[in-house]
Parts: structure tokens; C-alpha cells; sequence
């Protein structure tokens, strides 16, 4: 199959999951280094991100074995907290310069990076100050945006605010199953969100201050609705976008996108009744800024069809293919995700994130075979290939992610990345689906059937 000339082949990664050392060099705690540390009963077999895959001692390497892999872009996030321990305040050289280190590391391989301000981690010390809900985070934000700017502004050409806002606050204040895990009205829960569109729009100008030269993006993810026939592709784009009249609106792409893009919350808004925030006179000016790209994670979708004036869910076909974690597979949201957000937003797409846990092994051989992955990635990547041929203007994807390591809740349970990991050694032991890969960039994806 045929991809653009400068097309991004790229895997994509996230401090907390990677890094470990976790209090070391003055790194300050964060919400999940409390959530493991004293909520550890919600983790699986209590597994924290301490060490996790060591990343923080063993970056050159890593990125030693990415060049011989082949892999081209590097997609990692800024422990906020390692750079400013309390969130607020003075700059830990220390942290800075792991991020110095690691970005220099990557381009004299040869590797891209794509860097992340937000995944997640956020700083005990804010949390303690109501985070979200503090109208004070935006400018906190902002501030670290700016230091992080100022110093890695000159080596990193494309940065992203947050990475899929909907899950941190989601899941960790209202579904209450992540970090900090607090079940919050859904009032709060819009009044975060909005504060959290705000911080945005302020790092998108700081950034734009400091560092004239960056691309800004941000990484936000949705479910894609998926027609099931031709004439269902309407109903499907509405189902994308209409925000559901109960529950949170958070997973709808256009509850960021609009104001992040447009400059307005989507038009059916009014469904959040009493529970909207507050909007400020400029608000909705500052959280719109010029982007140069728009980042979307996307794993799975699900089937829609007309129905009457409207459109409904359908349930899935029984025995639809899955992941290890239960996820559905689906690759044609790889297609419609990309073709439906580039009609209404019209900004280069990256795909931040897409990839499948499995239940890897090393086997007898001493290899890792993972066919399943390896099937699984090209008939997506495939998807998103047609979606350019058909006009999308894709720029890059990403596969989450480039090694087993820590999955959230599901502790080292589900293994996601290319390279395996044996996590009481560290060793790395490169997956068929990595060498495989590293193939398909080397090629510009001419290797992915047509
Ligand atoms: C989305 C998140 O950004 C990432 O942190 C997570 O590990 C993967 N999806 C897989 O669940």
C-alpha cells in the first residue's frame, strides 16, 4: 500500500508506564504513586509503576534497540512532576535533564520524538490542591508548559498537550476505577474538563512563546461509530459526534474537539442541562488556539445503523475477534475514526495511539511469535491508508506501544508492546510484530497489503 513520502512510523509511550524511579533525582509523587502506594487492592496483584521497565536507567539502550529495529519516532510524555516535584514552583535540573538526555539520545539514533506534556501523572502536590477543579491548574499548567518549552523547545519539533483527557478524568473522578479514584458528580466533572481546556489553550500559547518553532497537537481518543452498510454512514458520523443525554459526554470527541477546534461547545451542549460549566467571557478564546495537528488514540469502534430519522447501536456479531483484554477489534475505525474527525476539523491527523495487548510468551524457541498483532496492526494500518488515499490528510501512526509495561489497573498484566518484557530481569526480547514493523517503516508501509 502506498503512504505519504514523510509519513511518521512511530511507536508511542507514557512516563508513569515506563519510567519507574520513581522517587529518584527529586521526581515528586504522583496521583498514581499514591493510588498504587495506598490503594494497591485496586491494582492488579498490587503491582505499582515503581520500577516499572526502568526505563529512567535504561533509555539509551531502549533507543538503541528501537534504531536497530528500525522504528523511526518515538512518541513519550514529561513526568510533570519530575521536572517540578510539587507541580508549582522551582524546576528539578535533574528531571529536566532526563528529558534532555533522552531527547539528544533519540536523535543521535536517528529517532524522532514526539513529546507529550500530560499522561496522566499529575502531581500529588496539585491534587492536594483539588486539581481539576482548582481554576488555578490552568495557569500551573501553562507555567510548566513554558519551563518544559524553554528547555526542550530547541531539540523537540512536535508537542502535544494532554493524552485522552476523557480517561484521567473520566475514569478517575466519575467512573472511579483509575487515579485518584474518586466518584464525582457529573457538574464536577464538566467544571474539570472545561479547567482542563483551558490549561490547553494557555500551553498552547506558552508553548508558542518559548518555543516559536513547535508543532502543537494534542492526543485526545474516542470509540469510533462504525456504519454497517453504505447508506448507515450518516447515521454513523451522527452517532460520533451527538453527546448521549445521560451519563458522561466526556468519550464523545466533540466535547474537547469543538472548543479545542472550533472555538464552541457542540451544539447539543444544552443536554448537560444544569450541570454545564460556567464559561467565562474569553474562555472559549483562549481554549481555541491554532493547531498543527490533531492526535487521536484509536483502538476500537462499534456498529451503527440508521434508524428512522436517527441511528442506533447495534450489537456486535457473536464470535467478533477480540484482544487478550477483551477489547474488540475492529479495524475499520482505523477508516471512519480518521474521515469522520477530518471533515469536521480539517487539522493533519496523527494516529497517537493504536496497537493490541496479547497473550505473548516466550516460547520454546525463545522467540516471541505474535501473529495476532501482527495481523491485527496491518489490517489497521491498512484502514488508515485507505482513509489518505480517500483524502484524509494523515501524517503519521503510532502503536502502543513499544514494550510490555505497566497497563493502569491491569497492573503488568496485559502486555501491549512489540519488544516483551520479563519484568523481574529487564530483559527486552524483540517480538516477531517488532522486526516485522520496524520492516513496514523501513518501506513506508509498502509492505501493508493494498
Ligand atoms: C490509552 C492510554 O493512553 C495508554 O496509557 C494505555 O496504556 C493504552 N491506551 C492501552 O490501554
Amino acid at each position: 500500500m502506498k503512504f505519504p513520502e514523510k509519513f511518521t512510523w512511530g511507536v508511542a509511550t507514557a512516563s508513569y508506564q515506563i519510567e519507574g524511579g520513581w522517587n529518584c533525582d527529586g521526581r515528586g509523587p504522583t496521583v498514581w504513586d499514591d493510588y498504587c502506594h495506598y490503594r494497591s487492592e485496586r491494582i492488579f496483584d498490587r503491582h505499582t509503576g515503581d520500577a516499572a521497565v526502568d526505563f529512567y536507567h535504561r533509555y539509551a539502550q531502549d533507543l538503541k534497540m528501537m534504531k536497530e529495529l528500525g522504528i523511526p519516532a518515538l512518541r513519550f510524555s514529561v513526568a510533570w512532576s519530575r521536572v517540578m516535584p510539587e507541580g508549582r514552583g522551582a524546576v528539578n535540573e535533574k528531571g529536566m535533564d532526563f528529558y534532555r538526555n533522552l531527547i539528544d539520545a533519540a536523535l543521535e539514533n536517528g529517532i524522532e520524538p514526539f513529546m507529550t506534556l500530560f499522561h496522566w501523572d499529575l502531581p500529588a502536590a496539585l491534587d492536594d490542591r483539588g486539581a481539576w477543579l482548582n481554576p488555578d491548574i490552568s495557569d500551573w499548567f501553562a507555567d510548566y508548559a513554558a519551563k518544559v518549552g524553554q528547555a526542550l523547545g530547541d531539540r523537540v519539533e512536535h508537542i502535544m498537550t494532554f493524552n485522552e483527557p476523557q480517561c484521567f478524568l473520566g475514569d478517575g473522578y466519575f467512573n472511579d476505577v483509575d487515579a485518584p479514584g474518586i466518584k464525582r458528580s457529573r457538574r464536577d466533572l464538566l467544571r474539570m474538563a472545561h479547567n482542563t481546556l483551558l490549561a490547553h489553550g494557555k500551553a498552547v500559547m506558552a508553548i508558542r512563546s518559548v518555543a516559536p518553532k513547535a508543532l502543537i497537537g494534542v492526543a485526545p481518543t474516542s470509540g469510533v461509530a462504525l456504519p454497517v452498510t453504505e447508506k448507515d454512514v450518516d447515521a454513523a458520523r451522527r452517532a460520533y459526534f451527538e453527546l448521549p443525554e445521560d451519563g458522561t459526554p466526556l468519550w464523545t470527541p466533540s466535547w474537547w474537539s469543538d472548543p479545542a477546534i472550533l472555538g464552541r461547545y457542540p451544539d447539543d451542549a444544552w443536554k448537560m442541562g444544569a450541570d454545564m460549566p460556567a464559561i467565562g467571557q474569553n474562555d472559549l478564546k483562549i481554549i481555541c488556539q491554532k493547531l498543527d495537528f490533531y492526535g487521536q488514540n484509536i483502538y476500537n469502534g462499534y456498529p451503527v445503523v440508521k434508524d428512522g430519522d436517527g441511528w442506533k447501536r447495534i450489537p456486535r456479531k457473536p464470535g467478533y475477534p477480540r484482544s487478550a483484554c477483551n477489547w474488540p477489534l475492529t479495524p475499520e475505525a482505523l477508516y471512519w475514526g480518521p474521515k469522520f474527525l477530518y471533515e469536521r476539523y480539517h487539522l493533519p491527523i496523527y494516529i497517537t495511539e493504536n496497537g493490541i495487548s496479547c497473550h505473548d510468551a516466550v516460547l520454546l524457541d525463545g522467540k516471541v511469535h505474535d501473529p495476532n498483532r501482527i495481523d491485527t496492526l496491518e489490517r489497521y494500518i491498512h484502514e488508515f491508508g485507505r482513509a489518505i488515499l480517500d483524502g484524509v490528510d494523515g501524517r503519521g501512526y503510532f502503536v502502543w506501544t513499544l514494550m510490555d509495561d505497566f497497563e493502569w489497573r491491569t497492573g503488568y498484566s496485559d502486555r501491549f508492546g512489540l519488544v516483551h518484557v520479563d519484568f523481574e530481569t529487564q530483559k527486552r526480547l524483540p517480538k516477531d510484530s517488532a522486526y516485522w514493523y520496524g520492516k513496514i517503516a523501513r518501506e513506508n508501509g509498502a509492505g501493508i497489503y493494498d
